[in-house]
């Protein structure tokens, strides 16, 4: 079974600020570098999607294919790019990427065809009202937040995009659209580590967690 990782990296980073996110450093080492190396041990090759006229830093391990306007293009652009039987789909933007999800989503992939990392969601959530005060409590039991990395056999997450590309639907995730194509996802348990560097705020929790991730 060959194995790929995709690293959608192509996005602008417009809420953190500080240019294309895939190559912001934390503690001396991008986003993208700490993704890509993460992963390259699991698998066969690393494909990355980068904004168009951008190259991979040499120190990135793995093959740039130019990226899409949104995220959904970027992955389907590396899903064309590759002839993997199974694809580990994760975003550059989650630099901290522990070994055992992998070994854990490469397993569950085995058995489902499609499995996601993802946390069981820790707040009380409420839905607002339409004067953005307190609306509707939402009981969080049985509720996940969806991370990065997912896994999927190819050709199936393949077919979804290109039905969903038919159809004009937009999505911001993978695994929803192995979901909407009526097949099954196995929810893998994730890490409060992978999260997703969006804000400044994000940047500097991933500060703090690198001097201890890399220690
Ligand atoms: N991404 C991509 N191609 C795009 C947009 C996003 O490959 N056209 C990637 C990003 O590089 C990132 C991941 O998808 O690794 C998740 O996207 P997000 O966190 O939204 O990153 P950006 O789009 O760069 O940030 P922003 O939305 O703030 O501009
Ligand atoms: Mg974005």
């Amino acid at each position: 079974v060959k194995v790929a990782a995709l690293i959608p990296a192509a996005g602008s980073g417009t809420r953190l600020g500080l240019g294309p996110k895939a190559f912001v450093p934390v503690e001396g080492r991008t986003l993208l570098g700490r993704s890509a190396a993460a992963l390259a041990p699991h698998v066969h090759e690393v494909l990355i999607a980068l904004p168009a006229g951008l190259d991979l830093p040499g120190d990135v391990p793995g093959r740039a294919v130019v990226g899409g306007d949104t995220r959904q293009a970027s992955v389907l652009a590396l899903l064309r790019a590759t002839d993997a039987d199974v694809v580990l789909i994760h975003d550059a933007a989650r630099p901290f990427l522990p070994s055992r999800v992998i070994r854990d989503l490469l397993a569950a992939v085995q058995d489902t065809g499609a499995a996601t990392a993802a946390m069981p969601v820790a707040d009380t959530l409420v839905r607002a009202d339409p004067a953005g005060d307190w609306g509707t409590l939402t009981p969080r039991e049985g509720l996940w937040a969806v991370q990065t990395p997912q896994a999927f056999r190819r050709a199936a997450l393949i077919a979804a995009h290109e039905a969903a590309l038919a159809d004009g639907h937009a999505a911001t995730d993978d695994a929803g659209l192995i979901a909407r194509a009526g097949q099954p996802v196995a929810l893998v348990p994730g890490d409060a580590r992978l999260l997703k560097v969006t804000t400044p705020g994000d940047l500097l929790i991933a500060q703090a967690l690198a001097r201890v991730w890399d220690a």
